[in-house]
């Protein structure tokens, strides 16, 4: 399994030679300039709520590549109402088969609001379960108590996880998240994009060592093989 991030909470993982892009905002990402939208390549977009930081460049890459979008019913049929065929509505505690594993949407205490205003149904995260491992994305989301049943139920090699504070959870509930999920290998997203959610990304990770945990912090555009 190989992750690719590119900026903000937007990233690919590559199960066998299937491309799952999470949340695309890379357009308007002053940090992301140097990253080739139209040269992504991927088969699921998975859109973890409305907001314009986590779909921006969806509408574009799902037109250019064909691929199924997954997402809660009301962001799903959002884009089927805009010429979107592939598309896959979900709802929480829902769990469905694709040829790559099985995706589970969970909830994420947040808010959603498409860009034009329409309801964007519940904020969610998805677990995916595949045969070369499992992984959780929490997408924008405060802790919560819910994250112990991933933990009690679910076998993670890593989760993807906010961690910039004031939108999300900061570094302090990160960390209590990963014992809530039992995971301590954890790809920080959500971090850096704007003002309000910078960082110091050597004192993050120092933290989570501090705990035994390891918080990788990718370049944009970096890939790194995900191991146990
Ligand atoms: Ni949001
Ligand atoms: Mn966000």
């Amino acid at each position: 399994m190989e992750i690719t991030y590119y900026g903000h909470a937007c990233f690919v993982v590559k199960i066998g030679e299937t491309n799952l892009l999470f949340d695309p905002f890379i357009t308007p990402n002053e940090l992301a300039k140097h990253i080739k939208v139209d040269e992504i390549s991927c088969d699921y977009v998975l859109i973890s709520h409305g907001h314009e930081d986590h779909l921006s460049d969806a509408e574009q890459i799902l037109k250019r590549t064909n691929a199924t979008v997954i997402a809660n019913y009301e962001i799903a049929t959002w884009y089927a109402a805009k010429g979107i065929k592939n598309y896959h509505p979900m709802n929480f505690g829902g769990q469905w088969s694709f040829d790559f594993g099985t995706v589970k949407l969970v909830k994420a205490e947040h808010s959603s609001v498409l860009p034009d205003g329409t309801y964007g149904g519940n904020p969610g995260g998805f677990i995916v379960k595949t045969k070369s491992g499992n992984f959780y994305y929490a997408g924008d989301t405060a802790l919560h108590t819910d994250m112990r049943l991933i933990g009690e139920f679910e076998k993670l090699r890593f989760a993807v996880l906010p961690i910039g504070d004031n939108f999300t959870m900061g570094i302090e509930d990160a960390i209590r998240a990963t014992d809530f999920i039992e995971c301590g290998k954890i790809i920080g997203v959500h971090f850096d994009t704007f003002p309000y959610i910078k960082i110091d990304k050597e004192d993050a990770i120092k933290r989570f060592a501090a705990k035994g945990k390891e918080l990788i912090l990718l370049n944009i555009g970096e890939t790194k093989m995900i191991t146990i």
